[in-house]
């Protein structure tokens, strides 16, 4: 397959004058300063994605959020009138962690009527007021509807349930995701509910796991290993046919592999007794045929098997063009670690087929993403020495250097702010 022909402009980096061409500066992926700063600058002013309303399947459904880059803890509920609503996850009372399990640190789900402290017993309904105070005669004469859980801005765009921890959200949900990723919206995402997920703890700033997904032209020769011999990747098209920049959100197409297409020789076995593999399973579902979503491809390219839409900061949709999706989520921990979620979504299996086929996907794919993982890592031990603070990028790299010049933006705006 021949390379896709670049923009009339010269360069997909080009195409976006802003961007510039010289080496960029990774200094934002191993100084604790601009970690620091991260915090206010964007992960307290952004819309943030925490989950799916799948997760909230009925009255009194819950779950907790660990947000460290933020410093919080928040809790999501669907409240008896059916509405999604998320909170601090913290008692008014004198402070304790409202909700949690076995570990505090740890995130919990689960259904309840009810919220109860587990230090004084203060009790609060899914819609945050406060319903019970311990003892309550004995305090000087409280007022219990003053004493409500502390509300967290939250709303749902294609199911997809997000909170944003300003005082006064600077844009509504739908004005920050803009007309590039909101044009996906008509995806079946909410026919797509069988979910397989993972979270693995990366010793990686988080912003060098997002390049670790954003190109893909290294996969040939990082994941070299989960292909047969014969395989010829140029022939099965790693080169991106079209990326696009909006704001602070970036997407790329990908022509993916068909592995259904290619001869016998050049797909593993097993993957092909199963029908699906690292590439998906094979067969998409029954409502999902002819179904064809433009904003996927917003490039018009006819030949499209993938569509990666990282929505700024931290939250990556991968469309494929079989029926499933998969969606990447990077919490920052400290400024050389974070915890990287991958959730893959697929249709209800018909049959026990299909889950095979998924299953072959999700511990391949599993596979594949542990790649990146150990590999970001080394990234993280040089560049941590100093020694070495810029590098060349080139045009297949132009959503790194994107993403990068974003978080340089965010921060020295609101530098200059203060
Ligand atoms: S801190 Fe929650 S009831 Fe006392
Ligand atoms: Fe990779």
């Amino acid at each position: 397959m021949a390379r896709f022909p670049k923009p009339a402009e010269g360069s997909w980096t080009e195409h976006y004058p802003g961007l510039g061409t010289g080496p960029v500066s990774y200094a934002d992926s191993f100084t604790p300063e601009f970690f620091e700063l991260e915090r206010e600058a964007i992960f307290r002013r952004t819309w943030l994605h925490v989950g799916r309303v799948e997760q909230l399947a009925r009255a009194g459904s819950y779950f907790t959020k660990e947000i460290a880059v933020a410093r919080t803890s928040v809790v999501v509920v669907r409240d008896t009138d059916g509405k999604v609503r998320a909170f601090h996850n913290i008692c008014r009372h004198r402070g304790n962690k409202l909700v949690w399990t076995d570990f505090p640190q740890q995130e919990t789900s689960g259904v309840s009527r009810q919220m109860v402290c587990k230090y004084h017993g203060w009790r609060y309904g899914l819609d945050g007021a406060c319903t019970f105070v311990q003892q309550e005669s004995e305090f000087f004469d409280i007022d219990r509807a003053e004493y409500g859980l502390v509300p967290v801005h939250c709303d749902i765009w294609a199911g997809f349930i997000f909170i944003n921890l300003g005082r006064v959200p600077e844009q509504s949900l739908r004005e920050s995701l803009g007309p590039m990723v909101t044009a996906i919206e008509d995806y079946p995402f909410e026919r797509l509910t069988h979910r397989y997920g993972f979270r693995s703890s990366v010793a990686a700033n988080w912003k060098l796991m997002v390049d670790g997904l954003q190109e893909q032209y290294h996969a040939p020769i990082v994941h070299r290993n989960q292909r047969p011999e014969n395989f010829d990747a140029h022939a099965a098209g790693f080169e991106a046919p079209h990326y696009q920049i909006e704001g602070p959100h970036r997407m790329f197409n990908s022509p993916g592999i068909r592995p259904w297409e290619l001869p016998d020789d050049q797909i593993k076995p097993s993957e092909r007794l199963v029908r699906g593999g690292l590439f998906g399973p094979w067969d998409p579902p029954d409502f999902f045929a002819d179904t064809q979503v433009a904003g996927m491809r917003p490039g018009g390219h006819e030949r499209v098997g993938v569509a990666l839409f990282e929505i700024w900061p931290n939250f990556g949709i991968q469309l494929w063009e079989r029926g499933w999706y998969h969606t990447y989520q990077h919490w920052p921990t400290s400024h050389d670690s974070h915890i990287f979620e991958w959730n893959m979504y697929f249709a209800p299996p018909r049959h026990a087929s299909d889950l095979i086929a998924q299953e072959m996907t999700a511990v391949s794919l599993k596979e594949f993403a542990l790649q990146d993982d150990s590999l970001i890592e080394t990234i993280q031990l040089t560049l941590g020495s100093g020694g070495l603070t810029e590098f060349p990028l080139g045009d297949q790299e132009v959503l790194c250097r994107h993403l990068h010049k974003t978080a340089d933006e965010w921060i020295t705006e609101f530098k200059n702010r203060a």
